[in-house]
């Protein structure tokens, strides 16, 4: 079974698992400040479920990449959205600070 770190905890789930509702069930801190109540609900669309993901899950989705192409996403970022990943093997997470969870290191 895949392994999730993140935020300082590791769990276990099925292969091909959708990482946001993986992350939802275990109630990890996948959305930031006014996203934790607003957001799409997992459609693709709102993009504040953005993740930097180390290791392996699907391929991005057509919505997935129209969505992380415009701001305050940029294009040729290292963000997924969780919401359209499936966890194939294990993998670790960082969330990154912003509504979006768009401000990396290198935006501060
Ligand atoms: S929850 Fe809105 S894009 Fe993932």
């Amino acid at each position: 079974m895949p392994k999730i770190d993140f935020d300082g905890r590791s769990i276990e789930c099925e292969p091909g698992d959708n990482l946001r509702q993986v992350l939802r069930s275990a109630k990890m801190p996948l959305y930031n400040g006014v996203a934790k109540t607003i957001h799409c609900r997992g459609l693709g669309t709102c993009g504040t479920c953005a993740v930097e993901i180390q290791g392996n899950v699907t391929e991005p989705t057509r919505i997935e990449k129209w969505r992380l192409g415009f701001p305050p996403h940029t294009c040729g970022s290292k963000l997924r959205l969780a919401c359209q990943c499936k966890v194939i093997g294990d993998i670790k997470i960082i969330k990154h600070e912003g509504m979006w969870g768009s401000k990396t290191s290198s935006d501060r």
